[in-house]
């Protein structure tokens, strides 16, 4: 792994707002940035489409490690098909978080995910991204935000995308989401040692971008000590090799 490459995490729970947070962060560094949700929503659905069961643990790891996934910029291609919108329903969360609590699966991610540490940088958004996957980072940011305001974000941004969901189905599918995330055994959702902790509950995207920026231009640009980077690319495939 190249371990000297820069990388700013930003976890937290659903809808907390590190989705453009982090796109926001990327953009103006210049950095790479990975969303690890879209890993585990892509392989929700690669599940779905062999009609594979949550309980079939060992063949959702090798799945998860033969995945056939490709991230060209915020467009997602599973097994060549575009599935970016098929991605961003909440049955997707759901099904995600569902596979989510599967140690040999998160395992089978792990390299996947760290494959995204490229020169210049990466900023990486998830709920493990400080903890496990990333934790030699110097950078760490865990955002927060109560369960109404992220019930009604979310409501938002699925209208925005066409999809209509009762408001009140969306706070409960939330909150179910939220807690098997945090209470399960592998890489549970919690802050990472010295993580910048940020309640977004008051906060615009606006106002917890500048903070996120200040806490990075503090801490994240350094990179931890050791090993070389290699520059990254435009899009991201990675094959059942996981060459990328
Ligand atoms: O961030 P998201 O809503 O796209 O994530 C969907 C689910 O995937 C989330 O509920 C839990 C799982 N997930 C995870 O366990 N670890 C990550 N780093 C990212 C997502």
């Amino acid at each position: 792994m190249p371990v000297s490459v820069p990388v700013v995490c930003i976890d937290g729970p659903n809808a907390s707002g590190k989705g453009a947070v982090s796109r926001a962060v990327a953009e103006r560094l210049g950095w790479r940035r990975l969303d690890s949700g879209v890993l585990y929503r892509a392989l929700g659905l690669a599940a779905a489409r062999r009609s594979l069961a949550p309980g079939e643990t060992g063949r959702l790891a090798d799945l998860a490690a033969e995945l056939d996934l490709e991230l060209r910029g915020d467009r997602v291609l599973l097994e060549g098909r575009d599935v970016t919108r098929e991605l961003a329903t909440e049955e997707a969360g759901a099904r995600a978080s569902r596979i989510a609590v599967l140690a040999p699966v998160r395992a089978a991610l792990l390299e996947r995910q760290r494959a995204f540490r490229r020169a210049p940088g990466l900023v990486a958004d998830g709920r493990d991204m400080g903890t496990v996957v990333f934790p030699d980072a110097a950078c760490k940011v865990f955002l927060t935000a109560s369960p109404e305001v992220r019930a009604r974000r979310r409501h938002n941004q699925l209208r925005h995308q066409g999809m209509d969901v009762s408001l009140a189905c969306l706070f409960e599918a939330i909150r179910e989401r939220d807690e098997r995330d945090r209470i399960r055994e592998t890489a549970p959702l919690r802050p990472a040692e010295g993580a910048l902790c940020l309640d977004t509950t008051h906060l615009g995207v606006e106002e917890t971008l500048e903070r996120v920026m200040e806490h990075v231009r503090t801490t994240g640009r350094r990179a931890p000590p050791g090993g070389s980077g290699k520059p990254g690319g435009g899009s991201h495939r990675q094959t059942p090799s996981g060459d990328t």
